[in-house]
């Protein structure tokens, strides 16, 4: 999703807009720019691609000033070109916004029947000239954008510079993330922490209706009501290090191997001393929940369907779970005395947010899930659960996923013991097991050669079918997203048991049908799946626990082993084998594991 920057200090900042731009890549983008005040003009550089390109038209027409803004597009209204990408600009005033502008096409007409030329087809334009007209007027650059405000609907991060004010960087924020920092004689604003990483070791984070005016050596905000504030100051986890992907060759693989310390770290940070759970960190009274209503999109959603089996199977409670973005309009009825569990990494996917407000407004307590901390989910949610995954930058997630179902499995957990649902051994046995993921994770990741041989299998198929029973058809899910996502390879995941229903009609000698099939209680119900598929001359790809490989390998093209372990904890191992199947397919197919087409890391608008 697009992302901002903007500097204003002592020096030339240009340079650490670029290097900023190049930490906010794993967003997602299509084209980048920047703009600059240079001797009271405005001077733009904007690409189509990568940010090297942008660096490469810098290096060969540079700018240098003490005041500028930057942005990477991920294209909504109007198609990837040089002309939509931004910064906009008018003669006065250049501006970069993340958002959507939702009556832009009104405001586009006024504004052309007063004159203005619009040179894009962007919804970000129209604030261009609305901010320019009201210059216009006479009015000081910070009058001016408040007043332009005020025409807007829908959600926004702005960083704005003005031509005849070049010690002037205004930034304002509705809907959209917005972060201030502050270093040696530098102040910076940037629509996350990692965009200001090796600028800042503090960081403000904007409040909605807060509009802020930045000078070389002030930052000064404005709330909703035009009032002078003070904003917390938070210390910036993200360090520049953090942001790096040595030694690896994507952020993809990295964050895949970096899930046993990141699992390892989420579960200790839940833990007492003497090896309890620690429930001064959830403090959820489970016995008077009547329904937990899960809500997150994409691969947070389907860490929330994996929680269903856990918190009914083990806590007894009914769960509800939806896509956040079908929740938000289908007027649900909620339960009196509900928890709603919101998992999101980024805490600021604009579809959860919605969510979550209808939930709050229905009388629910909020429990969220997040991994960026200051997140807009994490400040508007009643309890907030951390995952320690630490920075998440490949688009498609992985470490945030296991750590979302380590937290999940816990609060399942907490909640069983709260409502004596689970024996003390069966507790300690999968408390035992989650400190044991780690290590069983180590081993699974041991098979990514023998995955990557597998990959080469595949890597041309059109379509491929994963399918898995009970907390396994989520990652079943989860597999096939994966697939989609870095290699275009159109899957599908599917209740096994629902398979002989439509998809075995696909059945053929050419499409990898991907089995999860742990020796658990479903095992015999799982292998009689295969067999259906065999008897087609079906490719099955199996992946299970030695055990399972025995009894089943015969019947499967290929097989994937995956440690054994307690079945409350097999959804988190058995995912890792299929990250690994996606990423190698993707690499196999040339494809750009980290920032694939057409995806956003954070999605902040609908
Ligand atoms: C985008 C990302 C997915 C992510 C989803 C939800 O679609 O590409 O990887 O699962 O958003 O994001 P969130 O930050 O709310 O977990």
């Amino acid at each position: 999703m697009c992302g901002i920057i903007g500097a204003i200090g002592n020096k030339n900042i240009v340079p650490t807009l670029i290097e900023s731009l190049k930490r906010l890549e794993y967003r997602g983008y299509d084209s980048a720019g920047i703009a600059a005040v240079v001797n009271h003009d405005i001077q733009r550089r904007r690409t189509v691609g990568k940010i090297s390109e942008l660096a490469n038209s810098l290096a060969s027409s540079p700018i240098e000033s003490n005041v500028g803004i930057g942005h990477t597009r991920w294209a909504t209204h109007g198609k990837p070109s040089v002309a939509n990408a931004h910064p906009h600009a008018s003669d006065t005033v250049a501006l970069v916004h993340n958002g959507i502008i939702e009556n832009h096409s009104s405001l586009r007409h006024d504004l052309e029947k007063k004159g203005y030329v619009f040179s894009s087809e962007t919804d970000t334009e129209t604030v261009v000239h609305l901010i320019t007209d009201e210059l216009k007027k006479g009015k000081t650059p910070l009058s001016a954008v408040k007043d332009a405000l005020k025409q807007l609907e829908g959600s926004f991060a702005f960083g704005i510079i003005f031509k005849d004010s070049p010690d002037t960087l205004i930034g304002a924020k509705k809907g959209s993330p917005l972060a201030i920092g502050k270093k040696d004689g530098c102040v910076f604003l940037g629509s996350d922490a990692i965009a200001l990483s090796a600028e800042t070791n503090d960081v403000i984070y904007l409040e909605d209706g807060d509009v802020v005016e930045l000078n070389e050596n002030s930052i000064t905000i404005y709330d909703k009501n035009d009032k002078i504030v003070e904003r917390e100051l938070h210390k910036n986890v993200i360090s520049g290090d953090s942001v790096g992907k040595d030694p690896y060759a994507h952020f993809m693989l990295k964050e895949i191997y970096e899930q046993p310390i990141a699992i390892s770290k989420t579960f200790a940070s839940l833990m007492t001393s003497n090896r309890n759970i620690d429930a001064a960190k959830i403090p959820v009274d489970w016995s008077r929940i009547s329904k937990i209503t899960i809500l997150a999109c994409g691969t947070a959603s389907y860490a929330g369907l994996v929680s269903k089996y856990w918190f009914e199977q083990l806590a007894r409670i009914p769960v509800e779970y939806d896509v956040a973005s079908e929740f938000r309009y289908r007027e649900a009825a909620m339960a009196k005395d509900g928890l709603t569990i919101v998992i999101s990494q980024s805490g600021e996917t604009a579809d959860t947010l919605a969510a979550m407000k209808y939930a709050k407004e229905q009388g629910q307590k909020i429990l969220s899930i997040v991994n960026v901390l200051h997140s807009s989910i994490a400040r508007n949610s009643d309890i907030v659960i951390p995952t320690l995954a630490g920075a998440e930058i490949g688009v498609a997630s992985t470490k945030a996923f296991t750590t979302q179902l380590t937290v999940l499995l816990m609060l399942a957990l907490n909640a069983a013991q709260n409502k004596n649902t689970i024996s003390r051994n069966a507790l300690q046995e999968t408390l035992a097991a989650i400190s044991d993921l780690p290590a069983k994770i180590e081993a699974a990741l041991q098979e990514s050669d023998s995955i990557k041989e597998i990959a080469e299998k595949i890597k041309s198929a059109n379509s491929a079918l994963y399918l898995g029973r009970g907390s396994l058809f989520p990652i079943a899910l989860e597999g096939a997203l994966k697939l989609k996502e870095i290699s275009y390879i159109h899957a599908e995941g599917y209740p096994a048991g629902e398979m002989k229903h439509g998809p075995i009609a696909l059945v053929d000698e050419h499409m990898p049908i991907v089995v999860l099939a742990p020796s658990d209680n479903l095992f015999d119900k799982t292998a009689s799946n295969i067999q259906e598929v065999a008897a087609r001359n079906g490719k099955v790809i199996l992946v299970s626990d030695t055990e399972g490989y025995k009894k089943l390998s015969d019947k499967a093209a290929d097989s994937i082993i995956v440690p054994s372990a307690n079945k409350n904890v097999l959804p988190i191992l058995y995912v890792v084998s299929l990250q690994i199947l996606a990423y190698w397919c993707a690499l196999k197919r040339g494809n750009d594991v980290d920032q694939p087409r057409n995806l956003a890391k954070s999605v902040t608008v609908e």
